[in-house]
Protein backbone atom coordinates (compact mmCIF):
# COMPACT_ATOMS: atom_id res chain seq x y z
CA UNK A 1 0.00 0.00 0.00
CA UNK A 2 3.03 2.32 -0.49
CA UNK A 3 1.79 5.88 -1.88
CA UNK A 4 -1.29 4.89 -1.43
CA UNK A 5 -4.07 7.12 0.86
CA UNK A 6 -7.39 6.31 1.39
CA UNK A 7 -9.06 9.38 2.43
CA UNK A 8 -12.82 11.34 1.89
CA UNK A 9 -13.27 12.57 -1.79
CA UNK A 10 -11.87 16.39 -1.78
CA UNK A 11 -13.51 18.03 -5.06
CA UNK A 12 -15.58 17.82 -7.78
CA UNK A 13 -13.01 16.92 -10.07
CA UNK A 14 -11.81 13.84 -7.75
CA UNK A 15 -15.70 13.16 -7.39
CA UNK A 16 -15.86 12.87 -10.94
CA UNK A 17 -12.90 10.81 -11.19
CA UNK A 18 -14.51 8.46 -8.46
CA UNK A 19 -17.49 8.41 -11.01
CA UNK A 20 -15.77 7.47 -13.52
CA UNK A 21 -13.53 4.63 -11.54
CA UNK A 22 -16.79 3.30 -9.75
CA UNK A 23 -18.06 2.71 -13.90
CA UNK A 24 -14.92 1.26 -14.92
CA UNK A 25 -15.15 -1.59 -12.31
CA UNK A 26 -18.75 -1.74 -11.61
CA UNK A 27 -20.72 -0.96 -14.53
CA UNK A 28 -18.81 -1.62 -17.65
CA UNK A 29 -17.93 -4.86 -17.30
CA UNK A 30 -21.60 -5.93 -17.37
CA UNK A 31 -21.64 -3.65 -20.78
CA UNK A 32 -24.03 -0.64 -19.09
CA UNK A 33 -23.67 3.24 -20.22
CA UNK A 34 -21.51 5.78 -18.17
CA UNK A 35 -24.40 7.42 -15.76
CA UNK A 36 -25.52 4.19 -14.77
CA UNK A 37 -22.97 4.07 -12.21
CA UNK A 38 -24.66 6.64 -10.00
CA UNK A 39 -27.93 7.11 -8.06
CA UNK A 40 -30.32 9.76 -6.52
CA UNK A 41 -28.40 9.39 -3.17
CA UNK A 42 -24.82 10.75 -4.54
CA UNK A 43 -25.34 14.45 -2.82
CA UNK A 44 -25.97 13.53 0.86
CA UNK A 45 -23.47 9.88 0.85
CA UNK A 46 -19.93 10.27 1.79
CA UNK A 47 -17.04 9.38 -0.30
CA UNK A 48 -14.15 7.34 0.65
CA UNK A 49 -11.52 7.23 -2.31
CA UNK A 50 -7.97 5.41 -2.32
CA UNK A 51 -5.84 7.79 -4.46
CA UNK A 52 -2.46 6.91 -6.07
CA UNK A 53 0.03 9.75 -7.88
CA UNK A 54 -3.29 11.46 -7.66
CA UNK A 55 -5.35 8.50 -9.44
CA UNK A 56 -8.72 7.39 -8.31
CA UNK A 57 -7.92 3.09 -7.74
CA UNK A 58 -10.62 2.23 -5.18
CA UNK A 59 -13.63 3.90 -3.80
CA UNK A 60 -16.83 3.12 -1.62
CA UNK A 61 -20.04 4.79 -0.34
CA UNK A 62 -21.38 5.11 3.07
CA UNK A 63 -25.35 6.72 3.53
CA UNK A 64 -27.30 7.08 6.58
CA UNK A 65 -30.74 5.42 6.26
CA UNK A 66 -31.12 5.85 10.40
CA UNK A 67 -29.73 7.29 12.91
CA UNK A 68 -29.07 3.85 13.55
CA UNK A 69 -28.48 2.16 10.33
CA UNK A 70 -25.84 3.13 7.63
CA UNK A 71 -25.90 1.58 3.98
CA UNK A 72 -22.37 0.83 2.31
CA UNK A 73 -22.05 0.36 -1.44
CA UNK A 74 -20.45 0.55 -4.35
CA UNK A 75 -17.22 -0.88 -3.19
CA UNK A 76 -14.60 -0.70 -6.13
CA UNK A 77 -10.20 -1.96 -6.31
CA UNK A 78 -9.42 -1.43 -10.41
CA UNK A 79 -8.31 -4.85 -10.99
CA UNK A 80 -4.35 -3.95 -11.18
CA UNK A 81 -4.13 -3.27 -7.55
CA UNK A 82 -6.36 -5.72 -5.92
CA UNK A 83 -4.98 -8.09 -3.62
CA UNK A 84 -2.99 -5.64 -1.52
CA UNK A 85 -5.27 -4.66 0.79
CA UNK A 86 -6.80 -1.68 -0.36
CA UNK A 87 -10.68 -3.03 -0.45
CA UNK A 88 -10.34 -3.72 3.31
CA UNK A 89 -8.42 -0.27 4.16
CA UNK A 90 -11.58 1.18 2.82
CA UNK A 91 -13.99 -1.10 4.52
CA UNK A 92 -11.98 -0.41 7.77
CA UNK A 93 -12.07 3.34 7.54
CA UNK A 94 -16.41 3.05 6.56
CA UNK A 95 -16.65 1.07 9.94
CA UNK A 96 -14.51 3.77 12.00
CA UNK A 97 -16.57 6.45 10.59
CA UNK A 98 -19.89 4.57 10.86
CA UNK A 99 -18.85 3.83 14.65
CA UNK A 100 -18.04 7.96 15.56
CA UNK A 101 -21.08 8.07 14.24
CA UNK A 102 -23.04 5.83 16.78
CA UNK A 103 -24.59 3.68 14.18
CA UNK A 104 -25.58 0.79 15.33
CA UNK A 105 -26.13 -1.45 12.16
CA UNK A 106 -24.09 -1.84 8.52
CA UNK A 107 -25.97 -2.67 5.80
CA UNK A 108 -24.61 -4.15 2.28
CA UNK A 109 -25.92 -5.96 -0.76
CA UNK A 110 -22.68 -8.08 -1.43
CA UNK A 111 -21.68 -9.95 -4.92
CA UNK A 112 -22.11 -13.45 -3.93
CA UNK A 113 -17.88 -13.61 -5.35
CA UNK A 114 -17.05 -10.54 -2.57
CA UNK A 115 -19.09 -12.89 0.31
CA UNK A 116 -16.27 -14.44 2.36
CA UNK A 117 -14.15 -10.78 1.73
CA UNK A 118 -17.15 -9.13 3.72
CA UNK A 119 -17.40 -12.25 5.84
CA UNK A 120 -13.70 -11.60 6.97
CA UNK A 121 -14.37 -8.46 8.11
CA UNK A 122 -17.57 -9.48 10.38
CA UNK A 123 -20.53 -9.13 7.96
CA UNK A 124 -23.12 -11.61 8.10
CA UNK A 125 -25.28 -12.86 5.25
CA UNK A 126 -28.67 -12.03 5.76
CA UNK A 127 -31.29 -13.76 3.60
CA UNK A 128 -31.05 -15.76 0.49
CA UNK A 129 -29.33 -14.69 -2.71
CA UNK A 130 -31.24 -12.70 -5.66
CA UNK A 131 -30.36 -11.21 -9.15
CA UNK A 132 -29.68 -7.95 -9.36
CA UNK A 133 -28.24 -6.15 -12.52
CA UNK A 134 -28.07 -10.15 -13.93
CA UNK A 135 -25.65 -10.85 -10.82
CA UNK A 136 -26.24 -13.27 -7.76
CA UNK A 137 -26.09 -10.89 -4.86
CA UNK A 138 -26.69 -11.08 -0.83
CA UNK A 139 -27.80 -8.78 1.95
CA UNK A 140 -25.01 -8.68 4.69
CA UNK A 141 -25.30 -7.00 7.79
CA UNK A 142 -22.26 -5.66 10.58
CA UNK A 143 -23.16 -4.89 14.28
CA UNK A 144 -20.95 -1.94 15.29
CA UNK A 145 -20.14 -1.82 19.04
CA UNK A 146 -21.53 0.63 21.44
CA UNK A 147 -18.60 3.25 21.54
CA UNK A 148 -16.78 3.53 24.74
CA UNK A 149 -16.68 7.04 25.71
CA UNK A 150 -14.05 8.25 28.13
CA UNK A 151 -14.68 9.12 31.68
CA UNK A 152 -14.85 13.20 32.44
CA UNK A 153 -12.15 14.44 34.62
C1 LIG B 1 -14.02 -6.98 -3.78
C2 LIG B 1 -12.90 -5.97 -3.97
C3 LIG B 1 -13.38 -4.57 -3.63
C4 LIG B 1 -11.72 -6.36 -3.06
O1 LIG B 1 -10.70 -5.36 -3.20
P1 LIG B 1 -9.16 -5.68 -2.84
O2 LIG B 1 -8.45 -4.38 -2.79
O3 LIG B 1 -8.63 -6.73 -3.72
O4 LIG B 1 -9.35 -6.23 -1.36
P2 LIG B 1 -8.21 -6.77 -0.38
O5 LIG B 1 -6.88 -6.73 -1.06
O6 LIG B 1 -8.35 -6.02 0.88
O7 LIG B 1 -8.69 -8.23 -0.14
C5 LIG B 1 -8.87 -9.12 -1.24
C6 LIG B 1 -8.22 -10.41 -0.97
O8 LIG B 1 -6.82 -10.20 -1.06
C7 LIG B 1 -6.20 -10.73 0.10
N1 LIG B 1 -5.08 -9.83 0.42
C8 LIG B 1 -5.10 -8.67 1.08
N2 LIG B 1 -3.87 -8.14 1.19
C9 LIG B 1 -3.05 -8.99 0.52
C10 LIG B 1 -1.67 -8.99 0.24
N3 LIG B 1 -0.87 -8.00 0.66
N4 LIG B 1 -1.17 -10.01 -0.49
C11 LIG B 1 -1.97 -11.01 -0.94
N5 LIG B 1 -3.30 -11.07 -0.70
C12 LIG B 1 -3.82 -10.07 0.02
C13 LIG B 1 -7.23 -10.67 1.17
O9 LIG B 1 -6.98 -11.67 2.16
C14 LIG B 1 -8.50 -10.93 0.41
O10 LIG B 1 -8.77 -12.30 0.33
P3 LIG B 1 -10.32 -12.80 0.37
O11 LIG B 1 -11.04 -12.07 -0.76
O12 LIG B 1 -10.20 -14.24 0.17
O13 LIG B 1 -10.87 -12.38 1.70
C15 LIG B 1 -12.36 -6.01 -5.44
O14 LIG B 1 -12.05 -7.36 -5.78
C16 LIG B 1 -13.32 -5.46 -6.46
O15 LIG B 1 -13.40 -4.23 -6.67
N6 LIG B 1 -14.09 -6.35 -7.11
C17 LIG B 1 -15.01 -5.97 -8.17
C18 LIG B 1 -16.15 -5.18 -7.62
C19 LIG B 1 -16.83 -5.88 -6.49
O16 LIG B 1 -17.05 -7.07 -6.54
N7 LIG B 1 -17.15 -5.09 -5.46
C20 LIG B 1 -17.82 -5.60 -4.30
C21 LIG B 1 -19.18 -5.92 -4.73
S1 LIG B 1 -20.35 -5.80 -3.49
Amino acid sequence: MQNIKVRPVKDKQELDDMFHQRWLVLRAPLGMDRGTEKDKHEDSAFHLVAVCDHKVIGSARLRLLSKELGSIAYLAVLPEFRHQGIGTKLMEKLIEIAQEKNLKTLRLMSRIHAVNFYKRLGFREEGEPFDYLDVSHVFMHYKLQASQKKPRG
